[in-house]
């Protein structure tokens, strides 16, 4: 049995595919965030919450990085709904949440609050800078939240990898038929490279499981698309890690790019997926030079190991060193930057836009072709 407990101490389910809706019920539309926040909720990813959420949590986590019964929790989840649309509603309505003309799930309306969205963008964020692609979505969303307990009645379509969309009850089952007890958690949102691997690969030497879970809900316009980066890591998998050592499914979640607080989320998320450890490495979640290299590790000092019930591992900057012949991190290896190869992420996306190979100290050369290959598709369709 994997014995690691859901945060708050059981796993959420308000999935219910027999219920049955109203359509006379005002509809509101959705969205792609908020609608995977809808079936992240449902499945119990984001145990404990119910529903999105209402005026006192809202401004609980937003100030204190806590449920208002103390638990850690440090990214609001909320629906957003059009001013008209939410001057129309009143508490105790039943309302139907829809994507695109179809209807997902339902709503008892709690709540109607508008949020103090610059208090939000400067305590989530830490910053009210509309450049932040976190805060601009942010300012973009309609004023009015709408909260209270959902229930999912329609599962959201998966277009393309279908069976790596696992809800935490069938990836703790997994992790059981694996034999693992401690498993450590990877959140990506890019493709797979070096520095990646050996950060991932020290984990393994101390724990029994990988949980690769890539993020694949909305990202910004200039990050991979999920499609391409599945598979690049299936072909990695397949060809440098044990079979039986990695476990690969996705998480349909929106990125915030909200770096520290987001790194918080992500590691309690993973709890609820089953995992004992979680890795959190260099500006973890971060976009920009909003966050301070290391910030996403210091937030963890403001929780005890109990409160979260997940152990972070802390990764240094890791790179690799022409004078060691190996990836190292500072603690590890004593030469000067020079004799080191540090790619950005723009630098290599500009270079897989040309068609160039980075090199394979930087990524596996498997790797790059699906790069090449997946990115001259999206560079020709847009
Ligand atoms: S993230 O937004 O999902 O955090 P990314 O996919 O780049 O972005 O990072 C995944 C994880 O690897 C994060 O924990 C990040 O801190 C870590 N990481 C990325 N690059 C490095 C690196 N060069 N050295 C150490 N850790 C890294």
């Amino acid at each position: 049995m994997n014995e690691n407990r859901p945060h708050g101490g059981k796993l959420v389910n308000r999935i219910n595919e027999k219920a049955r809706m109203d359509a006379s019920h005002t509809s509101v539309e959705l969205s792609l965030m908020e609608l995977s926040d809808l079936e992240l909720i449902a499945n119990g990813a984001y145990s404990p919450l119910e529903g999105f959420m209402e005026q006192k949590e809202y401004e609980s986590v937003v100030q204190n990085m806590r449920l208002t019964n103390g638990l850690p929790w440090s990214i609001p989840i909320t629906l957003a709904v059009d001013k008209n649309k939410a001057a129309g509603l009143k508490c105790g309505d039943t309302i139907n949440l829809t994507h695109k003309g179809n209807v997902y799930g339902v709503m008892n309306v709690k709540e109607i609050y508008f949020p103090d969205k610059k208090i939000e963008a400067q305590k989530v964020y830490k910053t009210t800078d509309l450049n932040h692609p976190g805060v601009k979505k942010l300012f973009e969303r309609p004023v009015t939240y709408v909260a209270g307990p959902i229930t999912l009645i329609n599962r959201p379509e998966k277009e393309t990898f279908k069976e790596h969309y696992l809800d935490p009850r069938q990836t703790r089952e997994k992790f059981n038929e694996l034999g693992w007890k401690t498993i450590v958690g990877f959140q990506t949102r890019n493709p797979i490279h070096r520095a990646h691997e050996y950060i991932q690969k020290t984990a393994l030497e101390i724990v029994d499981g990988l949980f690769l879970n890539p993020l694949v809900g909305e990202t910004k316009s200039d990050d991979i698309p999920g499609e391409i980066r599945m598979k690049s890591y299936q072909v990695l998998l397949d060809n440098y890690y044990p079979k039986d050592r990695v476990y690969l499914s996705v998480f349909s979640a929106a990125m915030r790019y909200a770096g520290p607080r987001e790194a918080i989320f992500h590691a309690i998320v993973r709890k609820n997926f089953g995992c004992t450890h979680f890795i959190v490495g260099r500006d973890h979640a971060g976009v920009g030079n909003y966050y301070g290299t290391y910030d996403a590790q210091k937030i963890f000092s403001q929780f005890t190991e109990d409160e979260l019930g997940i152990k972070p591992l802390f990764f240094e900057n890791s790179f690799y060193c022409k004078k060691c012949g190996n990836m190292a991190s500072e603690k590890t290896c004593p030469h000067t930057q020079k004799d080191r190869m540090i790619l950005s992420g723009t630098a290599v996306r500009a270079m897989l836009k040309n068609g160039q190979y980075p090199p394979n100290e930087f990524s596996r050369k498997e790797v790059v072709e699906i790069l090449i290959e997946g990115m001259k598709e999206v560079y020709t369709n847009s």
